[in-house]
């Protein structure tokens, strides 16, 4: 078991809905510390560079309009094998393939509206984490 930090994101579908709580219970029901949270409103500028990875796919625009549609929560969540255990808990990206119990699941509008964005590896955590947060908003 590795100690792990992973960038969370609670989605504009969800704090729209004041979901913030009901979700955040979850992370910290499965042993996830949230060591550094945000709420905070993207620029288009900044939401096509968070998510550049995706600049070819063809929910590119729609993906970063929708994100930029109202306040998103960012946050750190800190645990053991946290990258995977968040992904766990959030359920496959699409509401529909997602496990029973998950957010995505439970809250998800859509498979662009889906509440919660988490980091896919350890290594795209530490530049998610790197993007949203200064050293000094972390804890050492
Ligand atoms: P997220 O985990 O934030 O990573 C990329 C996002 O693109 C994904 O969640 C969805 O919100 C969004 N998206 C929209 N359409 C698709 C699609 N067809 N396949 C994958 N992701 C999609």
């Amino acid at each position: 078991m590795v100690v792990q930090r992973t960038l969370s994101i609670i989605k504009p579908d969800a704090t729209r809905r004041d979901l913030t709580g009901q979700i955040n219970q979850r992370f910290e029901d499965a042993g996830l510390r949230i060591i550094a949270q945000k709420r905070i409103r993207l620029s288009r500028e900044q939401a096509e560079a968070f998510y550049d990875v995706h600049k070819t796919r063809p929910f590119f625009n729609d993906l970063c309009t929708f994100m930029i549609s109202g306040p998103i929560v960012v946050q750190v969540l800190e645990g053991e094998n946290a990258v995977t255990e968040n992904r766990d808990i959030m359920g496959a990206t699409d509401p529909q393939d997602a496990r029973e119990g998950t957010i995505r699941r439970d809250f998800a509008e859509s498979i662009e509206a889906n509440s919660v964005h988490g980091s896919d590896s350890e290594k795209t955590a530490e530049l998610e984490v790197a993007f949203f947060f200064s050293k000094i908003e972390l804890l050492q």
